[in-house]
């Protein structure tokens, strides 16, 4: 008998190569404002992504024909739309878990969407979340990931995974282990088996325990990051004080 709880689904069963996009985050959007269904898990992934977007109104610049750029949708209506940071928990940890394999522990979650190799940067992750009433209809995931590409001539602290192993990639193979390790990681979210995503988190999150300069308020502040709160929310220690930061209020200085 089908159990008709969690529907069958599964991330990158249907994956849509689209050769030049904006940005898959707006093509999946307008497709959604269409009448034409999209199934829950379908991967949008873009071979020229020329307008791509980041946190913050940043730009997501990527050559063309090199890299990972694409958008799962997703459908999160058991979620409470005002916590959805644990979903941005499991796809941090299902992306850092397919890094690790290939470059190993160095690679680490930057609170709260970047993917970090030592110091630099390697990928983000963009959610952008479609409330219908009360509930968490859709959620766009994002992602990006450097592969092959080897200069970043507008960007500092870039890396990508060529330039960390010194070969290529098949960015069709990574992008099936991808949402192989996404679709684990969604499931385990959606049948309440995620208990040890916090820890994963935690033991990959980028400067966990160590004391670091920030800026706040234009200010320069240095603490020690003891963690994330129920919101998502970082917590530092400053001066004794464990104090709690949305991401717009604080930022790493390197
Ligand atoms: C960030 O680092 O600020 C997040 C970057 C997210 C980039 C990805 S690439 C695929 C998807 N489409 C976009 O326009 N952005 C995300």
């Amino acid at each position: 008998m089908q159990n008709n709880t969690f529907p069958l689904f599964s991330i990158g069963q249907n994956v849509v190569t689209l050769q030049r996009v904006d940005s898959t985050n707006n093509y999946l959007k307008s497709e959604l404002s269409k009448s034409k269904p999209i199934a829950e898990g379908t991967v949008i992934m873009a071979e020229n992504q020329f307008a791509g977007r980041g946190q913050f109104s940043n730009t997501w610049l990527s050559a063309a024909g090199k890299n990972l750029t694409f958008s799962v949708l997703l459908s999160p209506e058991f979620l409470n739309p005002a916590s959805t940071f644990i979903l941005n928990i499991a796809v941090s940890i299902a992306i850092n878990e397919v890094l690790r394999k290939i470059i190993g522990s160095d690679c680490k979650i930057k609170w709260p969407n970047d993917i970090y190799a030592g110091n630099n940067k390697l990928g983000g992750i963009l959610i952008e979340n479609i409330i219908r009433g009360q509930k968490l209809k859709y959620a766009i995931i994002g992602i990006g990931i450097n592969v092959n590409q080897r200069q970043f001539p507008d960007l500092m602290r870039s890396t990508s995974l060529s330039i960390i192993a010194g070969h290529s990639f098949n960015r069709n193979l990574l992008l099936k282990q991808f949402c192989k390790a996404l679709d684990h990681r969604y499931r385990e979210l959606k049948e309440l088996t995620s208990t040890n995503h916090l820890r994963y988190y935690y033991q990959n999150l980028f400067g966990l325990k160590e004391t670091r300069k920030f800026i706040v308020s234009g200010w320069e502040i240095t603490g020690e990051i003891k963690g994330i709160d129920d919101t998502g929310n970082l917590l530092v220690l400053i001066d004794g004080e464990l104090r709690a930061f949305a991401s717009k209020e604080i930022s790493y200085l390197f």
